[in-house]
């Protein structure tokens, strides 16, 4: 395992991130693919997300001043050069034998925020250092699965405050793993010598058995995390706490009660509870339940400049992105990643010109045909000229 990362040429018919999947493909074992690629179940949410940005059209204004015009975005007290932000993807030393370093150089290098998995296959202050000396970098955060052992979680949180992370993303939409049949049909296993670095080597949790009792529910839920860890969490950092997976309006009405920073509305890529709505659908409804009090990101199924562009529309400060990363990862490491943010920030700037914003903020519902006010005879002049 070499610790920077390895030249690649790049495959010269690289033009979008679809091209960057089938050559992953081609360079991954069959279940390695799975694993990445897969989603819960009958895989309807990870379709769903995908079609539901496809779905949503674009209504452009022509002739708008775009002199000026730039893609920052104002995100925790940071002004971010653009909105992508790396989804924290667990194992990515599977892709690649530099893994989570290579995508780290490479957020760094393109200003791109990364969040980094509980279940990342490098060490967290390796990582870390591979981001934080980039003066053009975006923000490093860590995704936190609390552990059974709270102990456990707070010298993770301590590691991660310690090496420089500076949120701290609480996966809430995974208290248990989804049914991930593609991957188990597929004969998924981690290699030997291949782990989630950053934690205690698994300590196996044992259910109390007999009849009547359930696996789940008296095994791994007994440690589930709840709104009362969310309040623990915030007494144990300083870093802002995010919350990640949430889908309900409520919830997000919660999370703000609770005092988190932001929310990142996802349902883990399709990836836990199968035919949940797509994170396109609910994000409108969670930006008009917090009335813009709460910043809000959101993943899933975002692979073209113009499903960023919609997802500002609909209310996000951000996007994530998460498998996109792993393909660039698999078959160029960080060169592959580098591209695929690239690739995704041009389309970006294209879709904005395209739609007459020069700014993000200029992109409001309005930009959207069937969600915006539009209809011949109303004035549709919500745009603000800043
Ligand atoms: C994930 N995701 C995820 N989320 C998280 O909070 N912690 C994790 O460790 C992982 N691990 C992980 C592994 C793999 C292989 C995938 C594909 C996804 C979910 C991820 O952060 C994000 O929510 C989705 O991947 C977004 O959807 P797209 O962009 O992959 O469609
Ligand atoms: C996954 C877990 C690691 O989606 O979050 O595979």
């Amino acid at each position: 395992m070499s610790t920077t990362p390895q030249r690649h040429t790049l495959p010269a018919d690289l033009f979008t991130l679809a091209d960057h999947e089938r050559h992953a493909r081609a360079r991954l074992d069959a279940p390695v693919w799975a694993y990445f690629s897969g989603g819960a179940a009958d895989e309807i949410t990870l379709r769903a997300n995908r079609s539901a940005w496809d779905a949503l059209t674009l209504l452009p204004r022509v002739l708008r001043p775009l002199a000026g015009g730039h893609t920052r975005c104002e995100l925790l007290g940071r002004t971010l050069a653009h909105p992508i932000l790396l989804a924290p993807v667990a194992f990515q030393r599977l892709a690649h034998a530099d893994g989570e370093l290579a995508t780290a150089y490479a957020a760094a290098a393109l200003g791109a925020g990364l969040v980094l998995s509980t279940q990342a296959s490098q060490p967290l202050e390796a990582v870390a250092q591979a981001m934080l000396g980039d003066a053009g970098r975006g923000p490093l955060w860590f995704q936190l699965y609390l552990q059974p052992d709270r102990g456990h979680t707070r010298a993770l949180v301590q590691r991660a405050e310690a090496a420089g992370y500076e949120a701290l993303v609480l996966t809430v939409d995974a208290p248990c793993s989804g049914v991930r049949e593609r991957e188990w049909r597929a004969g998924f296993r981690l290699p030997p010598g291949l782990r989630a670095v950053n934690l205690p080597e698994a300590a196996a949790i044992s259910a109390p058995g007999g009849a009547g009792s359930s696996a789940l529910f008296d095994g791994l839920l007994r440690h589930a995390p709840t709104w009362d860890d969310v309040q623990w969490l915030q007494s144990i950092t300083r870093l802002p706490v995010l919350l990640k997976g949430v889908l309900h309006p409520a919830d997000a009405r919660a999370a703000m009660d609770n005092g988190v920073a932001a929310v990142i509305v996802s349902n883990h890529g399709g990836r836990t509870l199968d035919t949940t709505p797509s994170t396109a659908s609910v994000l409108p409804r969670i930006a008009d339940a917090t009335g813009g009090a709460l910043p809000l990101l959101v993943d899933g199924g975002i692979r073209r400049g113009t499903d960023v562009l919609k997802a500002i529309a609909l209310g996000a400060r951000a996007v994530l992105v998460g498998r996109p990363i792993v393909w660039g990862l698999a078959h160029s490491g960080a060169a592959g990643v580098a591209h695929v943010l690239r690739l995704l920030r041009d389309e970006l700037e294209a879709a904005m010109a395209l739609t007459g914003c020069a700014t993000l903020a200029q992109a409001g519902r309005e930009i959207l045909a069937d969600v915006g006010n539009f209809y011949p005879g109303a004035s549709n002049e919500t745009y603000s000229h800043s």
